[in-house]
């Protein structure tokens, strides 16, 4: 109303000259779309006053008093980088050079064949979600095969929207038995086996998220059996390198197991976790292909597809990242600190268990222990769910996931 009568006095018109003001905004149709589960917890969370109230839904790692972490590793490297005095120029499309080398190094391994030849492309990317957006986007355009992509049930919540949004088409396999509280290896190998041949099949690499079910050394083996046998290719999804077992050669098993089998695959890497970068957004894709010939073609069609998305990534996560993992000392340090959180998460994990069975639970309660990385999928009801949050403030999401990271030697019992 006040831009109008300015609007009018301006131009010396009167009342009736008025032009006419749009009113109808153009998005009066938009619809509101549902709150994202995870946040929709921590607001409840923080508008409960109960002093002793725990939030178990948040995905980040927090230290025994419950407070988010800083590795100390994370803070050497910055300080060495503001005493390099860098400049802020442009990285390039696929990013900081130093840093790609070294986080294919990191998951491939140093031994890597596919390195020594090199037949890996890789382009840094905005954290693991940019990584599975580049991937999605990138078979989207050139997968020659039909673009479905098959994610295990459950799986973490933004896989849908990802893959989707890219152009994929996005079905599911079974992975997880409610009645066991483990993994459904037969079901999974019987959807593999019944999948079109070439079908995309997501796989998350180590510490399954939300379910914290790994398949064993074995059942990877026979995956990948099955896998071949169909001619799928596999989508690896890494986000937690290390933090599962504290070992990051451990945790990369899977990946390079697939690689060493020979098949074709592409990765999602994230330094969210593992060096606690969650806001940095660090992260990187990478194709192994078959030459390195075939390399170049490919990288030159990875940078198609970043240079209109967001030209280039930033340069001041991945600094870091190279920094740690580039100085011998460094990562070193960086290595028994990813081990310590892991461990934590473990010893919490112990903790939980025995106070139950301490407090005469019959339940049995050794998924707990048995499943891996920073959550656990409890198996509680969402009615149980619900009362813990309504009668005792502990905050977890509907499908009984917490977030073993949450939990602290104080509010554990
Ligand atoms: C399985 C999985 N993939 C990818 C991501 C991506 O995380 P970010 O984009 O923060 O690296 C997450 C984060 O929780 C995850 O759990």
């Amino acid at each position: 109303m006040l831009v109008n009568r300015q609007f009018c006095r301006l131009f010396k018109l009167t009342a009736f000259a008025r032009p006419q003001i749009r009113l109808i905004s153009a998005w009066k149709n938009v619809p509101a779309g549902p709150p994202d589960a995870i946040l929709g917890i921590t607001e409840a969370f923080k508008a409960d006053s109960f002093e002793e109230k725990i939030n178990l839904g948040v995905g980040a790692y927090r230290d025994d008093t419950g407070k988010p972490y800083v590795l100390p590793s994370v803070k050497e490297a910055e300080l060495r980088l503001v005493q390099k005095q860098l400049d802020k120029e442009y990285a390039g499309i696929t990013g900081v050079p130093a840093f790609t080398k070294l986080a294919a190094t990191l998951a491939y391994s140093p031994s890597s064949a596919a390195l020594k030849e090199d037949r890996v492309v890789i382009t840094q990317s905005i954290s693991g979600t940019g990584a599975l957006r580049i991937g999605g986007e990138f078979l989207a355009k050139w997968y020659p095969f039909e673009k479905t992509i098959y994610v295990p049930t459950p799986t973490w919540a933004n896989h849908g929207a990802v893959f989707k949004d890219s152009g994929l088409m996005v079905k599911s396999y079974r992975y997880y038995d409610k009645g066991t509280i483990s993994l459904d290896i037969d079901g999974m190998i019987e959807d593999l086996s019944a999948a079109p041949e070439n079908s995309i099949i997501l796989l998350h690499a180590c510490a399954h998220n939300p379910t914290g079910v790994d398949p064993t050394p074995e059942q990877w083996q026979a995956i990948s059996k099955v896998i071949k046998s169909r001619d799928h290719f596999c989508f690896f999804d890494m986000a937690y390198q290390g933090f599962a077992s504290g070992d990051t050669d451990k945790d990369a098993y899977a990946l390079r197991y697939f690689v060493e089998q020979g098949h074709q695959l592409v990765l999602a890497q994230s330094f969210a976790k593992n060096m606690g970068l969650y806001g940095e957004r660090v992260g990187a894709f990478s194709l192994v292909v078959d030459s390195a010939e075939e390399k170049k073609r490919v990288d030159s069609q990875l940078k198609i597809i970043v240079r209109p998305m967001y030209s280039n990534p930033p340069v001041h996560g991945a600094r870091i990242a190279s920094e740690i993992l580039g100085d011998e000392q460094l990562n070193a340090q960086w290595l028994t600190e990813v081990k310590a959180m892991a461990d934590r998460i473990i010893e919490m994990r112990f903790l939980l268990k025995k106070h139950l069975e301490d407090l005469g639970s019959a339940r049995d309660w050794s998924h707990i222990t048995s499943q891996i990385g920073m959550f656990c999928y409890t198996g509680l009801t969402p009615q149980q769910v619900a009362t813990l949050r309504a009668e005792y403030s502990v905050y977890m999401t509907n499908d009984g996931r917490i977030s073993v990271a949450g939990i602290t030697t104080k509010n554990v019992k």
